[in-house]
């Protein structure tokens, strides 16, 4: 069965949510410093409901028949003040069932929501950010072609010594 992939709807906001969820679960056990805020799934449809109707976000959903089989969200965000282009897109979640997993709906996916960017005003690349630790993830980015570029640094604050 072939896999579709379309803008989603406030009717998905359930399914999508239990995959939040799960990547959020996912990004916890990758990395211990992930602490996840609790965030029910009200919260999570008011915010689903705001992001589908404001142009500059997109979410997308890939079906296989009525099953959620993946779904991926991003925008479009201002660059840092003094460095151009001005704008450029962002994804900030995407989850792929792990049953559909290394059937291309990812690689799609990402695809779909490149073609929306590539719409919008004065944009020109994806920006976004990936745990140092997924290695999976790693390599399914650069399999798409993403690169490097600027790295995010942590590290505990040293606890009331001055
Ligand atoms: C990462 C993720 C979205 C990939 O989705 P997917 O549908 O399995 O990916 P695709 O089938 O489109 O894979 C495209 C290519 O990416 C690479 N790739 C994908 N998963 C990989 C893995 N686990 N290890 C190594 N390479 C991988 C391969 O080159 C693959 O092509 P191939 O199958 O022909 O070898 C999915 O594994 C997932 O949801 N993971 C948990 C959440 C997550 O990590 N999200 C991204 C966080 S930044």
């Amino acid at each position: 069965m072939s896999v579709s992939v379309r803008i989603a709807a406030p009717a998905d906001g359930p399914a999508i949510y239990r995959a939040w969820a799960a990547i959020r679960e996912h990004y916890a056990a990758t990395d211990g410093r992930v602490v996840n805020a609790p965030v029910g799934e009200t919260e999570f449809m008011a915010a689903l409901r705001d992001s589908i109707a404001r142009a500059t976000s997109c979410t997308m959903v890939a079906e296989r028949g009525e099953v959620l089989a993946g779904f991926i969200s991003g925008g479009i965000e201002q660059n840092q003040p003094g460095r151009l282009p001005e704008r450029h897109a962002t994804i900030g979640y995407l989850y792929v069932a792990p049953e559909h997993r290394r059937e291309g709906i990812g690689r799609q996916l990402v695809g779909a929501l490149s073609a929306w960017a590539a719409k919008q005003d004065g944009v020109d690349h994806l920006e976004m950010t990936v745990l140092a630790r997924d290695t999976a993830a790693a390599a399914f980015w650069r399999s798409l072609g993403f690169a490097p570029f600027i790295e995010r640094l942590w590290a505990p604050l040293a606890g009331g010594e001055s």
